[in-house]
């Protein structure tokens, strides 16, 4: 069985092949990166048209690399949501229009959905139940999943997503656009306890998140000091900073863990890249006795091998879109 799988959903045009639901043929990825940095955030005008460009020779190459053609493709697993509208669409069209050229089933997947499944490649899904964290530059969120395709969303971000506010803290410490990986390898010349930033709702007794207390106290913090004529440490200030966040994601993943029978604890998202992330998160799963699973550090930020893998899963449980089926801006987690 193969799946196609397309991912437009914000700045990444991506696409996979994946074969028998979990062994990856292809996997290719066509940042816009260089075309957002100028404005610090990504321009959905901008990502929806760069979309349009990159989307059909990516596709072609896939499938060259996969060595397969396009009839013999089952299914095209596509993003509807959540994400940017004009993005969304692009592979949306893209897919309909391959599905009913090629005769293959059209699969809509849930770009969240598709970040935990990154996870099982390679070697397909453990048994549930699952807790998921999904932190990305979009969401921040816990979410419950007792049975396979079941989720509970269980806390989330009261404002910015995790991934935001690393991009926004380190556009304030000048570190460039998206500055999360740029922030996490600065962090690891600095000292996490140097700076004793807070840790928003750490003991409030939910799964909810803020970042925008932090983020001011370390704009506060840079303005002080520079006020003082103090020269700043930067990899003090973003060690700290990352450490404020991480400290939080930790502890509250771990305790849902706990509350629903510790289950198979599953990250995925970009901020998953995070190297102190992944490392706590590990360790506190050994000393628990939590099997923690980490998508590869490729497989964090946004992939079409994820759509695959779940497109193909959905599939086989007999799931068909049509071709009517809209993009979704606002699309959650199905219960
Ligand atoms: O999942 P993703 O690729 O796109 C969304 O669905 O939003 O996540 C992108 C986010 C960006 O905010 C980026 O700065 C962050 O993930 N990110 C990281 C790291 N790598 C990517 N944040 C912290 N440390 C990293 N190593
Ligand atoms: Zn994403």
């Amino acid at each position: 069985m193969i799946t196609l799988g397309i991912e437009t959903s914000c700045d990444e045009t991506a696409v996979a092949v994946v074969e028998d639901g979990f062994h990856l043929r292809s996997n290719l990825i066509a940042s816009q990166v260089h075309l957002h940095e100028r404005f610090g955030g990504v321009v959905p005008e901008v990502a929806a048209r760069a979309h349009v460009e990159a989307l059909n020779p990516l596709l072609e190459e896939a499938l060259a690399e996969a060595g397969i053609g396009f009839s013999e493709l089952d299914a095209v697993a596509v993003t509807v949501g959540p994400g940017l509208v004009g993005a969304l669409l692009v592979g949306l069209a893209s897919a309909k229009a391959l599905a009913l050229a090629s005769g293959a089933d059209l699969v809509a997947v849930n770009h969240l959905e598709g970040h935990y499944w990154a996870n099982f490649l390679e070697h397909g899904p453990p048994d549930p139940p699952y807790v998921a964290l999904i932190v990305s530059g979009g969401h921040t969120m816990l979410v419950h999943v007792p049975e396979m395709f079941h989720h509970d969303v269980v806390g989330q971000t009261l404002d910015d997503a995790a991934g935001e506010a690393f991009d926004k803290v380190a556009r304030l410490l000048g570190l460039g656009f998206p500055g999360g990986p740029a922030l996490d390898a600065m962090s690891r010349e600095g000292d996490p306890q140097a700076i004793r930033f807070p840790r928003a709702l750490e003991d409030s007794g939910d799964y909810d998140f803020s970042m925008s207390g932090l983020k001011t106290a370390v704009l506060r913090y840079v303005k002080a000091e520079r006020a003082a004529g103090r020269d700043l440490h930067l990899p003090d200030v973003a060690a700290s900073f990352q450490e404020a966040i991480v400290d939080v994601q930790v502890s509250k993943t771990m305790a849902a863990a706990k509350e629903f029978g510790t289950p198979t604890v599953l990250l995925g998202g970009g901020v998953v890249a995070n190297t102190r992330l992944r490392d706590r998160l590990h360790e506190e799963g050994d000393r628990l006795g939590i099997p923690v699973l980490a998508p590869s550090l490729g497989l964090c930020t946004d992939n079409a091998a994820m759509i695959a893998v779940l497109g193909a899963a959905r599939w086989t449980r007999g799931e068909r879109a049509s071709l009517d089926t809209p993009a979704d801006p606002q699309l959650r987690l199905s219960a």
